[in-house]
Parts: structure tokens; sequence; C-alpha cells
């Protein structure tokens, strides 16, 4: 190890990089497949196979193509996208930018003035070029022996009657069609089909509850709303079209209607018979979409025009709509599914992500339909009928590349090897994590156990706003450093700064920053430009700032430490502290709440609640549940909290101020680390929460 990392060192000095690489060797090319990963080696190698055959193969590489990207960002993009469709060229400047403020506002703009359709890139430009009878999506149920596939060219005809149906009902360009939906096929169906007709999508993950799917709709307004009727998830299934008439009902209060709600009916969970119905907006989709033309002009749209919103969660209760537009995501996504995932055309793709997540828009459908993968969508758990599940799925569809979250590695981690172990999995070539940082033992066991030690991890770091992959190890590339994200993408500038925002060299941590824009940059919040600035932009001058924190190792590896804001990864879902504890204080009972994340084995984070009751009321369990229940009505399930900390009081400063800092010491039973208690308005709440602490 001593050796290996003085040799890293030594080769440090013959290249150096534009900011955020930071100093990096050329080791690699030397000595390429003389290390191996074991526990006291933490450089990971990839095979000299792998490495030869990869899109990027060397450090070197890497380097001079990095450097050309940050150097010419222009160009550099502009490369990249004449490769794909478009119906006229752009011709303004490929980027303009202002990331500063103090200039005036912040605006991103990539290709503008070029007419395009991401619809038509992911479709008929994979037909016309011979993909015409290739799969596009491999379908798995989830009760084992459900499945089903399209070719590109049976997707399109898919995906261009749903457009015609939408045009129909009076969908155009520009208005918004929300999708609740599983992870059915038609769930890309319906995202390619408001794309072709510049429709902007909205996503919601179909495991938010009425209320959150409410709020969504008041908010973006949509004409369509198209769900299912119903829903199996492991053993149990859920009326998903229940939740959505309680969302219609909680709008309706708000002034908000919709004209049609398109219902798909999911025989594998339900018959249609039975379901609540509205004549003459609830519409089922197999009565009326097929009959549709197969063939629907598309609709070129400006690079800036918009392509979807996706709502997720901020430090406020509201939650944020990120903006997203169609040239330069359709460009970022495609080229970092490519790079970070060494994809080539015989590969087989599954990333078990929902499409109700940024990942499942970027590399479920986006990223991989642009380059013409082959991609397995899922609609079942991990675990179910049992925790091998997903290795039978890689050995059925031969699954060559499979892009996760460490919380589904821990989970699996925990039981038996065997799970894994009956299976082949010798299709597999590279693996990915993403979501929240991957854990060194997490790694090692998804790398040696699941991946045979042969395929190489890309630890992919990104968020919502990012549109795609920032910082990634390309798998050919790099020594991996498990639990490292390692290096900034092509374009992708990050660092790190202090508290004042001042940059920090070599190796540090602080907080993560971006200097100016990469093509995948959201451009606005949605109706709130101002919240868009403020959140991201102000915090730290002249740089996009990214909630996170981070950390750069004298190997110029980056570590990233997790969210520095009041927001919480709960198995890779973000969750504001803030909904949760709007979600608490609005149960009768509860007079305060205060919302802490604390370390969970499985989920990388937990939800710890600090609850005050009101005046009198006894503690209970029937309360705790009743809270609990509250929260899983008013968000959905996935934002339960792990625990109920009943607090007679809260700790705050004379100001009023909570003081969390505290609350995440008596979270995590750090007591000692409580720390000063003086300054506090009344310090003895500490003492009391200590001592409730197993209540
Ligand atoms: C966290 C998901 C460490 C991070 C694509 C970020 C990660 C937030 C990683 C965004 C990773 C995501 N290592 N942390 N590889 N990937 N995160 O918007 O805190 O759902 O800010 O996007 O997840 O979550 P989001």
């Amino acid at each position: 190890r001593m050796a290996t990392d003085n040799k890293l060192r030594h080769v440090t000095s013959m290249l150096e990089v534009p900011s955020g690489a930071g100093k990096i060797s050329a080791l690699h090319a030397v000595i390429l497949g003389e290390a191996l990963a074991s526990e006291e080696n933490d450089l990971v190698f990839p095979s000299d196979d792998f490495a030869r055959q990869a899109h990027v193969s060397s450090p070197q590489q890497y380097l001079e193509m990095y450097k050309r990207s940050v150097e010419d960002p222009a160009g550099f993009w502009s490369d990249i996208a004449s490769q794909f469709y478009w119906k006229k060229k752009w011709d303004q400047p490929a980027c303009s930018e202002n990331f500063d403020f103090r200039k005036g506002n912040i605006s991103i703009q990539w290709f503008k003035g070029g007419l395009t359709n991401i619809c038509y890139n992911c479709l008929d430009r994979n037909i016309e070029s011979g993909n015409a009878d290739k799969i596009a999506i491999y379908w798995e149920g989830n009760d084992p022996g459900f499945e089903d596939s399209l070719t590109y060219s049976q997707l399109l005809d898919r995906v261009c009657q749903l457009s015609n149906y939408l045009e129909d009902v009076g969908v155009k360009k520009g208005d918004a069609v929300v999708i609740y939906l599983p992870m059915l096929m038609e769930l890309p169906i319906a995202m390619l089909a408001c794309a072709r007709i510049g429709a902007v999508h909205s996503v919601v993950f179909a495991g938010f509850s009425s209320e959150s799917l409410a709020q969504r709709i008041v908010d973006c307004k949509p004409k369509v709303v198209i769900t299912c009727n119903a829903v199996k998830r492991g053993a149990k299934a859920i009326h998903l079209k229940d939740i959505v008439d309680a969302a219609f009902a909680e709008s309706a209060k708000n002034g908000i209607s919709v004209d049609v709600c398109l219902t798909y009916e999911n025989q594998n969970a339900m018959k249609r018979e039975g379901t609540k119905w509205q004549e003459g907006r609830d519409v089922w989709w197999q009565d009326f979409v097929p009959k549709y033309p197969t063939t629907c002009e598309v609709e070129w749209v400006d690079a800036e025009d918009p392509l979807f919103l996706l709502y997720t969660s901020g430090s406020t209760g509201k939650p944020k709509g990120v903006l997203h537009t169609t040239g330069g995501y359709m460009v970022y996504s495609a080229t970092t599914f490519k790079y970070a995932f060494d994809y080539k055309p015989s590969d087989i793709y599954w990333c078990t992500a929902d499409c109700g997540w940024i990942t499942g828009h970027s590399y479920v459908t986006y990223g991989p339909m642009l380059n013409g993968a082959s991609v397995v969508v899922f609609e079942g758990t991990p675990t179910y009928p049992d925790a091998g599940r997903c290795w039978d799925i890689v050995d059925k569809f031969k699954v060559t590349i499979f892009y996760t979250a460490p919380t589904l590695v821990r989970s699996l981690m925990r039981e038996s090897d065997e799970h894994v172990t009956r299976s082949s999995r010798k299709s597999l070539r590279v693996l990915g994590s993403v979501g929240e940082p991957i854990n060194p033992s997490a790694w090692r066991w998804f790398f040696n156990v699941v991946g045979g030690s042969r395929c190489p991890i890309s630890d992919t770091w990104w968020q919502t706003e990012t549109g795609g992959v920032m910082i990634t190890p390309l798998p050919g590339a790099w020594p991996q450093k498990p639990g490292s994200a390692t290096f900034p993408f092509f374009g992708v500038q990050p660092v790190i700064v202090d508290e004042k925002g001042v940059e920090i060299e070599g190796e540090c941590s602080g907080y993560l920053c971006v200097k100016s824009s990469w093509p995948g940059a959201f451009r606005t919040l949605y109706g709130d430009h101002e919240r868009y600035e403020t959140t991201y932009f102000k915090p730290f001058a002249g740089y996009y700032f990214t909630g996170d924190g981070c950390s750069r190792d004298k190997d110029g590896y980056h570590w990233l430490t997790g969210r520095v804001d009041d927001v919480i990864n709960v198995s890779g879902h973000r969750i504001g502290t803030a909904e949760v504890e709007s979600a608490l204080v609005s149960h009768p009972k509860c007079a305060e709440a205060a919302v802490v994340g604390v370390e969970h084995e499985v989920k990388g984070q937990g939800i710890y609640a600090f609850v005050t009751l009101v005046d009198g009321e006894p503690y209970s369990e029937e309360l705790r549940k009743s809270l609990v229940l509250t929260v899983r009505k008013q968000i959905g399930a996935f934002a339960a909290p792990d625990k109920i900390h009943w607090a007679p009081g809260l700790p705050k400063t004379r100001s009023g101020k909570i003081m969390r800092r505290i609350l995440r010491k008596i979270a995590s039973k750090q007591l000692d680390e409580v720390g000063d208690t003086s300054t506090l308005a009344e310090p003895h709440v500490v003492e009391q929460l200590i001592e409730l602490a197993d209540c």
C-alpha cells in the first residue's frame, strides 16, 4: 500500500489539470493490473482487458478530454451535440451564462436557437440508424413470470399513439402533464409521448401520498394526469387511482381542477371493475389510446424550451419544481450515460431507480434511449419473492451494466450471500451506485460478491438539479478508492470552498460548489426564479452551491460527506426536515416538532423526530403511531420517522432558533459531544431530552 501510494504521488507531477481534478497521476498506465482489490490496498484497478476496450482507458486520455472540456466548453459540447438530430442548428453561442448574481439575474443557456426533439432523438433517430428491431425495454413485473418487451419501433408506435391522444384532448406545447405511475412500460412511454409534442412532464413518484401529489398538481396545473388503477408492491396491492382521486379533491379546494385523468388498467395488479370513476374526467387508457395512429408529427422545440419539471425537497416545507430544458439536458444525459458506464451497443442495462426520481429520468429513460440501449424496467422490489430477485433478473436478461443505490446494496448484504451466489452474474461488467455516499464495506461487498471482483463500480455523485452525473469514475480510466466518487465528469468544475466562499486548494474539506455551467444544469425553479438564485447561487457568490459537503484527498479524489443543509437522505430519497416537521405539527396533539437525520445501517440516514405535545397530553404508544401515520399520509411511507423522541421542550437560542446541532448529538447518542448549552434560553431542556431518550 505504501509503495503504491508513493508511486501514485511520484507521478502526480506529470500531469496537471485545471481546478477540480487537482493533481492527478498517470500511474495507472504504469502499474495497471498489478494491484487487485484487497482490504489493505485502497486502490482498485480496472483489469487490463476492461481498460483496453473502454471508451476512456487511461487517466491520460481522461485528462486530455477533461482539459479541453473546461478550456473550451462550447467547442467540446458542440462537437458532441452535433451527433444528435437538430431540425435547425443553434444560431447563437453554444453556451451563455451568468453564474454571478452580483452581475444580474442568474441565467444558463445551451444551444439556444437550435430546434430539436428529445423523443425523436431517442426513437426515430435510432430506428433510422438500423435499430428498429433492437429491444428498447425489457419489462419485468412485480411477480416472477410477468414480463414483456418492446423493440424500438414498437416503442415508437406506442409513444405516437399516446402523443396523438394527448394532442386530441388539447395538450399543447408547454402544457404540463403529471404522470403518477409505477414502473410499467407506460411510464417511459408517457414521458416520451409528452416530449414528442413539447408538453412538459412532471413525474410524481407513485409512493407519494395524495397530499403531496395534490401539492404538485396545484403548483404546475396539469391539463392531464396519467395514472393506473392499481399496483402490486411485493404481496400487497395498492389502489393508486384512489390516491389520485383524493389528490383531485384536495387540489379542487385550491381551485385547481384537472380535465382528464388517463388511467391505465394494470391488470397484473387488479381488474378495472370496482375502480371509482368520474365520467367525463376519467378515461381508460386501453379504451382510447390504442385506437390512435402509430405515427405522430414531432413538435420541434427550442433547445431552451422546458422538457420536464421534477419536484424535489429543499430546506423549507414547499417542494421545489426543478426545471430542465431540452437541448443541454439531452446532450448531457446521453454523454454521461455513455462514459460513466462505458456503454456499448451490445450492453443490456438495468438501473433499479424509479422514474419518479431524477435517476429514472436521466438513466432509465433519456440517457440510455438516446444511446439506443436495451433497458430493463423492473416493477417490483429487490426482496420479493426473496433477496435473490435482482441477481435472478441479471441472469435472465444477461444484464451487463447494473446501476443501483447503496441502500439496496446494504439491505441485500444483510441477507445470506447464497442469494447472490446461486446466480451466475457472469454477464455483468460494470456496476454503478448513486444517491448517497457508499460506505467502503458496502462497496467491497458489491465489488467482490456481486461483481466477482471483475466489475468496476461507477460511484456517481449528482443531483436532481444537475440533470446528470457530475463526479464519477470513468470505469476504464481510474484506479478506484472504495467510497470515493473520484473525479469530475467532462465539463464539470467542482470546487471546495470554506464558510466565506473562498476556494480551497489541495487536500481539504468544505462545501461543494461548481464553477460555471454544464449543459445538464437546471435552469430555474418553476415559478420561482428568486428562490433558485437564493438557494443555489447566493450562498457562495459566483458558484452553484450543491448543499453537500466534500473533501478532497492528497491524490485529488473527491469524497462526498453528505448534506450540509436541512435535507435528509433516506435510502437515497431526499426529504426536507421542514416537510416532515410541518406534517407532524399538523397533528392536533403536536405543538412543535424538530427533525434531524441520524445514521441508519441500511437507509444511510433515518428520520429522527423530537415532538413536543400540546399541554397536558400524555405520551402513549398510540399517539406515537398516529404521529407517524400523519407523516405517511401527508408525504408518503418513505418519509415515516424511524423514531419519535418525546420533548417537553426543544433547545433554542434566546432568539428562538432551534439548535439542531444539539438535537443531532442527542439523536446519535453522542452525549459527551453536546457541547456548550449555556447560551440556550432554557439549558435544562437538554437534560430532560437525554432522560427521555429511551421512552
Ligand atoms: C446525494 C440523486 C454521495 C447528495 C441523483 C446529493 C450522493 C443528493 C451521491 C441528491 C453519491 C447522490 N455519493 N452522495 N454518489 N449521489 N448523493 O436530487 O447528497 O435525489 O446532494 O439526486 O444525493 O439527491 P437527488
